[in-house]
Parts: C-alpha cells; structure tokens; sequence
C-alpha cells in the first residue's frame, strides 16, 4: 500500500475484519486500529471510558459518534500512524465518515483504500458463535472452521483463548441490525467517492486474503 493512506475494512460483524486487517497491517507495517478492540481495552482495564461505553456494547448498540471520535483522534496522533493506518470497524456511521475525511485531509492523506467484506448472514452467525481470541495476544480463531491445534489455548503465545460476551446470540442480532441500520450506508458513501472495493468474504480466509492482495496490487499499481 502506498504511503500516506488509510486503508479501511468495512462489512457486518463476523465478516472477516479482524482477520483479515491484522494480517494486512502487520505485513505493510503499519498499525492496525481496531476500535472494538480498543474499547474492550477500556473495559478490562476499567477506565471512565470502559465504563460508559460497557452496556452500550453488551446490548450490541453502536458506541455515541463523538465519544469514538474523540478515542480515534488521540489515537492517530500517534508517531506510528505518521505514514497510514488499517481501521478495522472504524468508521461506521456517516457522521464518523465525515470527520475522518477531514482527518485525513488536514494531514495530508491521500483518499482511503475502503474494502467492503460481503457475506450472507446465515455465515456470519456460524462465525461469530464459534469465535474465541487470545486473551494475550488477540489472535482470532473459530471452532468450526479455524481451531486450535489444543482446545482452549492459542497456537502463537499459549495465552487462554476466550469468547465475546457480544457474541451471544441475542446481542449479535442487535449488532447485525445496528450494521444495516448506521454502517451499510457507508458503502454508498465510499462508492460514490469511488474508492470502494467489495470482495465476496464468503470463502475461506485463504481465499478471501488472496482476493484482497490482488486488490492492494492493483491500488499499488495504479
Ligand atoms: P467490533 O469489535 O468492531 O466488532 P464487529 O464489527 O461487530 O466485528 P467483529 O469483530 O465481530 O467481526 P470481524 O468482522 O472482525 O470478524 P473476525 O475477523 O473476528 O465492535 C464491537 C462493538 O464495539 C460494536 O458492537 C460497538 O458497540 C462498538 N464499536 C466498535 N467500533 C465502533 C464504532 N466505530 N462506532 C460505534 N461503536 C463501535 O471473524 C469472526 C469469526 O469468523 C472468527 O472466529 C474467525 O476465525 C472467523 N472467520 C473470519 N474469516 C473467515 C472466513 N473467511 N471463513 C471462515 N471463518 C472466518
């Protein structure tokens, strides 16, 4: 990827975001900025912040516009996203579009790479019940179709791999009715901005990562 650039994953929960951005960030060498991971951070660590936005989260709602903004703003003026940056589930309403694109402006970013992940919902349920993450590290696995090779325990740094308390069923019907409710209109948005890339996320990681460098080629190439 080129510098200077965000590159932003968006589509419903369990499509593949996190997978997909932690692999891309880490091998362009640029930070991956998940906000969902950022505030499940200020949940464990019990921050004033952790505790406003906890039942908002446990009830599957999107986080208020302006308490995300104010958390993704401090965060990108950091030394490490000088020269770009991966959201992972950021943004996701228009009103958080619109002030990135001003963001990204004032500091002299080119438009963003926006990669939509397409899949059915009957996956995304299957996805998003069978997840566990490393307690340690984050590193995501599925029991049906990405396990551990020992139950339980993460195959990178053996840290103990736990479920998301948002992944109940109940909440995860909230979070995919929030998606098509405030974040599905984004693609619209991006598309009219003509920066959007859709890629069917329905296959395996394997096969959805090769379609996703052949995009990112394409973007260095152009
Ligand atoms: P967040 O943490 O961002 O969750 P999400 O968007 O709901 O997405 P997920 O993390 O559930 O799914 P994913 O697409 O990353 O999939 P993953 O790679 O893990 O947000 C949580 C909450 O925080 C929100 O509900 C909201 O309250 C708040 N929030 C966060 N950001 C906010 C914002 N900007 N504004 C307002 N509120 C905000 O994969 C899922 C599973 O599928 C895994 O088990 C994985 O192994 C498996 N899998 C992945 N890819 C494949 C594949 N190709 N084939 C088979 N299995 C696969």
């Amino acid at each position: 990827m080129s510098l200077k650039r965000a590159l932003i994953f968006l589509g419903p929960p369990g499509a593949g975001k996190g997978t997909q951005a932690k692999q891309i960030a880490k091998n362009c060498g640029i930070p991956h900025l998940s906000t969902g991971d950022m505030f499940r951070d200020a949940i464990s660590r019990g921050t004033e912040l952790g505790k406003q936005v906890k039942p908002i989260m446990g009830r599957g709602e999107l986080v208020p516009d302006d308490l995300v903004m104010k958390m993704v703003e401090e965060r990108l003026s950091r030394p490490d996203c000088a020269q770009g940056f991966v959201f992972d589930g950021f943004p996701r309403t228009l009103g958080q579009a619109a002030q990135l694109d001003r963001i990204l402006e004032e500091r002299g970013f080119s438009k963003p790479l926006v990669i939509d992940l397409a899949v059915s919902e009957d996956k995304l349920m299957r996805r998003l019940t069978g997840r566990w993450t490393c307690s340690l590290g984050g590193e995501i696995y599925n029991v049906y179709d990405a396990p551990p090779k020992r139950p339980g325990i993460c195959d990178v740094d053996g840290g103990k791999l736990v479920q998301r308390l948002d992944d109940r069923p109940e909440v995860v019907k909230e979070r995919l009715a929030a998606y098509e409710r405030q974040t599905k209109p984004l693609t619209d948005y991006y598309r009219e901005k003509g920066v959007l890339e859709t890629i069917d996320a329905g296959a395996g990681v394997g096969e959805v990562n090769r379609a996703l460098r052949q995009v990112l080629n394409g973007d260095k190439r152009s």
